[in-house]
């Protein structure tokens, strides 16, 4: 076999999944699988992925994927999630659409996902922690998300926030965070076409630990903008607090764009770990993707926007 499959997958979930699978690009997956199996071949091998442009960026194994998480409402260590996260119940699952929208809305997460179609995306994700993977997700873009409820001209950023349920979430029994888990965009970041919302990795749904039933991907910030297991989006009008700055605002900013010239206060981010190496490799502007969205960032200090 060539992917593993996780053991809370259920038949319904796979084939509820599949339908709304870009057929073109889940061909396309008969490549990935080799590469994960560690054959080596270079993504820009495997036609239009989306963007990776690194001829050594090698799809990080399905394993280390869905075992190597940071998700601390199931746990603080890197094994946690995997091994906790079954008690996430993600049917019946809903998510609301509130704030400067025309068309606010609860949905179910069946009705919220019929319309898009889920397209594979590989990206590098790069850590705050100075560790890096390379996955190839399955999701559409926010912004088609966004154009279907319609923002007024209020709407200036993006609130995300996660379940909040410490009967599901063990971890959310201790004050690690200030629960729910929340992130935010900027309206324009959030439309840009590199940033998705996520149903599934490696052409299957979305294991537990990894965010199930949606979370949020942007490939050129640390993975902590990345919020799992979404239930609200609200558009508002100024800037939203954010649950890792509201926990050490020196620490995570709001923007969170990868910067190799910007350390962290207790570490460097000039390299990182790709998981699954021992020499580290230089961490790159926009973690690679500066030629898409630095036009984003005109003009502004990313010192002191970090
Ligand atoms: N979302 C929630 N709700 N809780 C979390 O602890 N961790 C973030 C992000 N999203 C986190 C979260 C961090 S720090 C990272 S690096 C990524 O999820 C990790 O995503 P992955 O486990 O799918 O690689």
């Amino acid at each position: 076999m060539l992917i593993k499959r996780a053991p809370d997958v259920r038949a319904s979930d796979i084939t509820d999944e599949v339908m709304y699978l870009d057929r073109r690009r889940f061909i396309t997956r008969a490549g990935i699988g080799l590469a994960a199996l560690g054959a080596g071949a270079p993504l820009t091998a495997l036609g239009d992925r989306g963007g990776a442009s690194q001829g050594d960026d090698k799809l990080t194994p399905y394993e280390d994927v869905t075992t190597y998480n940071n998700f601390y409402e199931f746990g603080t260590d890197k094994d946690e999630p995997a091994k906790n996260a079954h008690t996430l119940r993600t049917r019946p699952w809903s998510i609301a659409i509130e704030g400067h929208v025309k068309k606010p809305a609860v949905y179910a997460i069946e009705d919220f996902l019929k319309p898009h179609r889920l397209e594979e995306r590989v990206y590098r994700m790069r850590c705050v922690e100075a560790w890096s993977m390379v996955i190839p997700w399955m999701g559409f873009p926010l912004a088609d998300l966004i154009k279907r409820v319609e923002p007024t001209s209020s709407a200036k950023y993006i609130e995300f926030t996660t379940l909040h349920d410490p009967r599901q979430m063990p971890g959310q029994r201790r004050q690690v965070l200030n629960w729910p888990y929340t992130e935010g965009l900027r309206l324009d970041e959030a439309m840009h076409p590199l940033t998705i919302l996520v149903a599934g990795l490696y052409g299957k749904v979305l294991p537990n630990q990894n965010g199930a039933p949606l979370r949020l991907v942007v490939p050129w910030k640390y993975g902590f903008k990345g919020v799992k297991s979404i239930v609200k989006m609200r558009f508002v009008e100024t800037q939203p607090r954010t649950a890792w700055n509201d926990a050490a605002p020196d620490e995570y900013g709001f923007y969170a764009n990868v910067n190799p010239e910007v350390d962290h206060p207790r570490w460097s981010q000039a390299k990182e770990r790709r998981i699954g190496e021992f020499r580290r490799r230089a961490t790159l502007p926009f973690n690679g993707y500066g030629d898409q969205v630095a036009r984003l960032y005109a003009g502004m200090d990313l010192r002191k926007f970090f």
